[in-house]
């Protein structure tokens, strides 16, 4: 073991079976494994202080391992105070000697205070997954600005919020949107929240999913991997949305479309993916059916109107670990999974480290992008540079066993000529 880092975790003495898991997960990242020895090559991130504010989850260990051998100084802290995984927080800061702060369970006060610890050191770049390191830059910690040459984002949400303010003039510094890098989104927001979601519903309450009335509300691409993954386990799926050419998508792709007022006494289970608030709200949750399972998949708690479910319920119990179950005027029965937190991590271990071998690989990349070229860089927010977003395809595939063809030198110019016709 190696002397510890300066670090706030819950009990030190998981560190060793934080330490198996957070192997178990690297043995299925093989992209982020190559970029782990060319950064422990090259040093691209030498003399780099980075604040990470991400789940605190074996993939995360891994990516923090990376940016370290690529001569990165890390401090990580969570990004929703349900998602660490308290075993894998005592490995980052006795195994691993990365500092660490983040406890499960953390109220708010002290999910800020873990917070304000990671941008204890001063970074230069920051990562986030939610925009709350930016968010806290902006408004608290300004006399931080000055150091930081850029951050990366990791999730819709937090792309947003960033975006939003960029457009008001109010960004500090530029951002890199990894979410928005195809083998991000069309990979961790489609299969990775997929699989996690169902896994999650399952863990918490065992139901079988065939022959249930499974709604999913939001057909972004987190929608679409958990309607397609309800589907594939035989539920009859209904899809809610605002978006008309998502409506539209969701109804040819052979989910029935309608509004929630309409899903909600039809419905079994409900998850909500939107990044909005109050998707379920108290006239919604007025028309549910009986034992109706709730859960939210979006960054933030805010999508389940929880005060009102509160103030409607006569009664609360908790019938299993991350069930708590409402009973409403009536006797009608209302279950909500992980508080209405993110429920693939609150219930579950979130995305499995083969997707987030993709999207981490573009966090590292992306911070030694920034490293290399941040004069150049407008205090805005930025997509992901083609080139890397390919690269991270390339070594997936090569690690996956799969070959592609390339175009002949006929094509590339039949490609870039417009003269050639019938
Ligand atoms: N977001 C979703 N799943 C995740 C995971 N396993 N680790 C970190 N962030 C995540």
């Amino acid at each position: 073991m190696m002397d510890a880092p300066r670090h706030d975790v819950k009990d030190p003495g998981l560190a060793e079976a934080g330490s198996r898991r957070v192997e178990w997960a690297l043995a299925e990242m093989p992209v982020l494994r190559s970029l782990m020895e060319r950064f422990a090559d090259e040093k691209p991130l030498a003399g780099t202080r980075i604040s990470a504010c991400l789940h605190v989850t074996a993939e995360t260990a891994n990516l923090a391992r990376v940016l370290v051998a690529g001569g990165a100084e890390v401090a990580l802290c969570a990004s929703n105070p349900l998602s660490t995984q308290d075993d894998v927080a005592a490995a980052l800061a006795l195994k691993y000697g990365i500092s660490t702060f983040a406890h499960r369970g953390d109220n708010h006060e002290n999910y800020y205070r873990r917070l304000a610890a990671a941008l204890d050191i001063s970074p230069n770049i920051t990562i986030d997954d939610g925009a709350d390191l930016v968010s806290q830059l902006h408004t608290g910690r300004t006399e931080l600005l000055d150091g930081i040459i850029g951050g990366t984002e990791e999730t819709t949400t937090g792309v947003i919020r960033l975006r939003a303010m960029a457009a008001e003039g109010a960004l500090r510094y530029p951002i890199i949107a990894v979410n928005d890098a195809d083998t991000k989104h069309l990979f961790d927001n489609r299969y990775g929240t997929g699989q996690s979601t169902i896994d999650s519903i399952l863990r918490s309450t065992n139901i079988l999913i065939a022959g249930k009335v499974f709604t999913v509300c939001g057909y972004g691409w987190c929608g679409r991997g958990v309607a397609m993954r309800a589907q594939g386990l035989g539920a009859k799926v209904i899809v809610t949305e605002v978006e008309p050419v998502r409506a539209l998508e969701a109804t040819m792709d052979g989910f029935q479309v309608m509004p929630l007022i309409d899903a909600a006494p039809l419905s079994d289970i409900i998850i909500t993916v939107t990044g909005n608030k109050h998707v379920i709200d108290r006239h919604h949750l007025e028309a549910l059916k009986n034992g109706c399972i709730i859960a939210n998949a979006g960054h933030f708690d805010v999508e389940i109107n929880l005060k009102a479910l509160r103030e409607m319920a006569t009664n609360r119990f908790e019938p299993r670990t991350s069930v708590e179950e409402f009973t409403l005027d009536g006797g009608r029965r209302v279950r909500v999974l992980a508080e209405g937190r993110l429920v693939n991590l609150g219930a579950a271990e979130g995305h499995p480290p083969s997707v987030m071998d993709m999207s981490f690989a573009n966090q590292a990349l992306a911070a030694a992008y920034i490293r290399q070229n941040h004069n150049s860089l407008e205090k805005t927010v930025h997509v992901m540079p083609k080139a890397l977003d390919q690269e991270v395809a390339r070594l997936k595939l090569e690690a996956m066993g799969s070959n592609i063809d390339v175009l002949t030198a006929e094509q590339e110019k039949y490609l870039a000529s417009w003269q050639e016709g019938t």
